[in-house]
């Protein structure tokens, strides 16, 4: 393989750039031609691609988006959206495609592998939601945000008295609430994956106000249903100051933690690898800290699991 592309695609997540900047570096390094694909799966299909140099990713190790720009494509997921997508990688005489993004992107990279274009994809995503790898790019720094925000609400929820629901990110995935409900001892964590009865979080709420607490968190992932309802049904069963934080998209930006830029890094660089060895059609992650990668057709039969032990774990602490 002498020329390969890479794209971004699906919600842009904090750590992206530092993937595109290891995939554009280690192509270099092995003296591959690199092209980048602008806005995702809708700028392949027109043809929005363009050369990249070594300092084509200079200065972009920490900063959050996509210097790509990323894109929701329907066009693409139809069979012509795919082959004008090989036609136009044809034309710029690409051989393989890194696909940066989430399980929708890869989707799509399975559908241009079938075709005969081999595509590589490097699991970009905040929702952490991805089977086949312990951590997604983009997790952690959006874990890290959330946590800051639930700190400083906990400040002025200490001195009202209150009680906070606090929403999250995840559509279909818990994990962003669960790992935050620990990180910051929320009386409560509601996810899709497993649903604490509301008469439950109310019993809790009614307990901690007995024994004098001041306040009371409650963490839910938006997958779950509006935090707003939530909040008022709290109120009106205890009667208790609520008021509702909904964090949305500030989740999705910022610097890239230091673990984010890493992982980023080192899945990046195994994509370009496998692309070298002639190998398509499979995601790279990291499982036990080994990078690793898995068929396509592992990932998108199945669902991604939230760890049990934590969610118990989250329980037993907020008694
Ligand atoms: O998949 C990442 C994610 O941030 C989800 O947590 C969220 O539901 C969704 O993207 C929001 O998408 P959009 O930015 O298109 O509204």
């Amino acid at each position: 393989m002498k020329r390969i592309g890479v794209l971004t695609s699906g919600g842009d997540a904090p750590g992206m750039n530092a993937a595109v900047r290891a995939v554009v570096r280690k192509a270099i390094f092995h003296e591959l031609d690199v092209y980048g694909v602008y806005n995702g799966f809708e700028g392949l299909m027109e043809g929005n691609i363009k050369k990249m140099e070594l300092g084509s990713v200079g200065d972009i190790i920490q900063r959050g988006g996509t210097i790509l720009y990323s894109a929701r494509s329907m066009d693409f997921k139809t069979d012509k959206g795919q082959k004008i997508a090989i036609e136009q990688m044809k034309k710029f005489g690409i051989e393989g495609l890194i696909v940066i993004g989430g399980d929708g992107s890869f989707r799509g990279a399975q559908k241009l592998t079938e075709k005969g274009f081999p595509c590589i994809g490097v699991p970009g995503t905040i929702d952490n939601d991805i089977p086949g790898t312990d951590y997604t790019i983009g997790f952690d720094t959006a874990l890290n945000t959330i946590v800051d925000a639930v700190d400083k609400i906990r400040d002025t929820a200490t001195s009202h008295e209150r009680t906070y629901v606090i929403e999250v990110m995840g559509r279909d995935a818990g994990d962003l609430a669960l790992w935050a409900g620990l990180a910051n001892g929320a009386e409560s964590v509601i996810i899709p994956e497993k649903q604490e009865s509301f008469e439950s979080v109310v019993a809790k709420l009614k307990r901690g106000q007995v024994r004098g607490k001041k306040h009371s968190i409650i963490i839910l992932a938006e997958g779950i249903g509006s935090g707003m309802d939530y909040g008022k049904r709290i109120e009106e069963e205890t009667k208790m100051d609520t008021r509702v934080t909904v964090l949305g998209h500030i989740q999705r930006g910022g610097s890239p933690s230091g673990y984010d830029r890493v992982l980023a890094s080192r899945l990046g660089a195994k994509a370009v690898d496998l692309l070298m060895d002639g190998i398509g059609g499979r995601m790279v992650g990291i499982q036990n800290n080994v990078v690793v990668s898995h068929d396509f057709s592992e990932i998108l039969d199945k669902k991604h699991e939230i760890n049990m032990n934590m969610y118990e774990l989250s329980n037993q602490l907020s008694i």
